[in-house]
């Protein structure tokens, strides 16, 4: 069985094809970052443009790259939320245009369930990937750290799961993304404060971390712990302009900053994943979503649970793409679970777990 998923929810126009939900056969990531990072964040209508420009490319490109033709493909799979309207949209309106125009059936994806799939994938041979050995299994903690979430999750079996905690405020990478502005690195802060961390003390700095009901999360006190720390450091008080700080601080200042502030955002997941871990004693442990990509998040975590060796994604599979959407409808058709109308199916920004 091979579904095509298609991921367009921000910047990212993603397509890919998978078998049997573990055989990734493609994988076409078109980013529109480039554009964005002069303004520091994703500007929606300019990545909305950029998906409307990329998408019927990047599907074609993900045929080819599998060797496929339409008549190859059982299904598609389309994320219809959470994420940007506008990005939605084109997503969305091409997934159910082409179902109906090769008579596919059509599943809606959430995207952050989605990511979670990632891990799902074990075999390729596209090159350059270093894909996980084996399959998660149930019960299965997924520890879920994207630009727009923070979760604990718990997967009874496929499409069975409880969320355990959230953020209340930030989620984890909006946090790398505001700390790294305030650094002046570029946007994404996720990579970029990770890079500054490498030449840092991560224990220069004592931080604040949130103290939240169990399983729950809060970054926003986290990042202006970070914002007063920095005029703190230039000495000046907490009216200096945020905009003005990176000037003024020293390169070893910055690296410093963003070690301290790395290591207390990265803890502050590990701690209660543990917590979690040790409640309902999961037979595996998954990391997802962008900040999933750090370094950071799998050194503490391996630390932090000796007794479960946890397998990792790929770092490209990490961060947002088609092969987790179709991966996450491989599984939907094969537990027969309900296909999305092709006329009908909406969007839904605001999706939640
Ligand atoms: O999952 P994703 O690609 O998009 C959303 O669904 O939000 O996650 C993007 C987030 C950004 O905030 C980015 O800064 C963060 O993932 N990120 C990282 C790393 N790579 C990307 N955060 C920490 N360390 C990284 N290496
Ligand atoms: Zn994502």
């Amino acid at each position: 069985m091979k579904i095509l998923g298609i991921e367009t929810s921000c910047d990212e126009t993603a397509a890919s094809v998978v078998e049997d939900g573990h055989r990734l056969l493609s994988n076409v990531v078109a980013s529109s970052m480039d554009l964005h990072v002069k303004y520091g964040g994703v500007v929606p209508e300019i990545a909305a443009r950029s998906h409307i420009e990329a998408i019927l490319p990047v599907i074609q490109q993900a045929l080819n790259d599998a060797g496929c033709s339409w008549d190859d493909i059982d299904g598609i799979a389309v994320t219809y939320g959470a994420g940007l309207g506008g990005s939605l949209l084109i997503g969305v309106l091409t997934a159910r245009t082409l179902a109906i125009a090769h008579k596919k059936p059509l599943y809606g994806i959430n995207h952050v369930e989605g990511h979670v799939y990632a891990n799902f994938l074990t075999d390729t041979s596209l090159p350059g990937l270093q894909m996980r050995k084996t399959q998660p299994e149930f019960p299965m903690l997924a520890v879920i750290v994207s630009g727009g979430h923070s979760q604990l999750v718990l997967f009874r079996d496929h499409f069975d799961y409880t969320l355990l905690g959230q953020t209340q405020d930030d989620a984890i990478g909006e946090a790398f993304d505001k700390v790294a502005k305030i650094l002046g690195l570029p946007y994404p802060g996720g990579p970029s404060v990770a890079k500054a961390a490498e030449s840092g003390n991560d224990h220069a700095f004592d931080l604040p971390k949130a103290k939240m009901g169990k399983y729950d999360f809060s970054f926003s006190g986290l990042k202006t712990a970070v914002l007063r720390l920095a005029q703190a450091q230039i000495g000046e008080s907490y009216d200096f302009p945020s905009s003005k700080l990176s000037e003024r601080l020293s390169e070893a200042q910055k690296h410093d900053i963003a070690a301290s502030f790395q290591r207390i955002a990265i803890e502050t997941m590990v701690d209660k994943a543990k917590v979690a871990y040790e409640e309902f004693q999961p037979a595996s442990v998954v990391i997802a979503g962008g900040v999933a990509a750090s370094q950071e998040l799998r050194k503490q975590l391996t630390a932090a649970l000796p007794s479960s060796p946890i397998e990792y994604p790929d770092f490209k599979l990490c961060t947002d793409n088609g092969a987790m959407i179709a991966t996450l409808g491989c599984f939907k058709m094969m537990r027969d679970q309900p296909t999305a109308d092709p006329y009908t199916l909406a969007i839904d920004p605001n999706l939640s777990m």
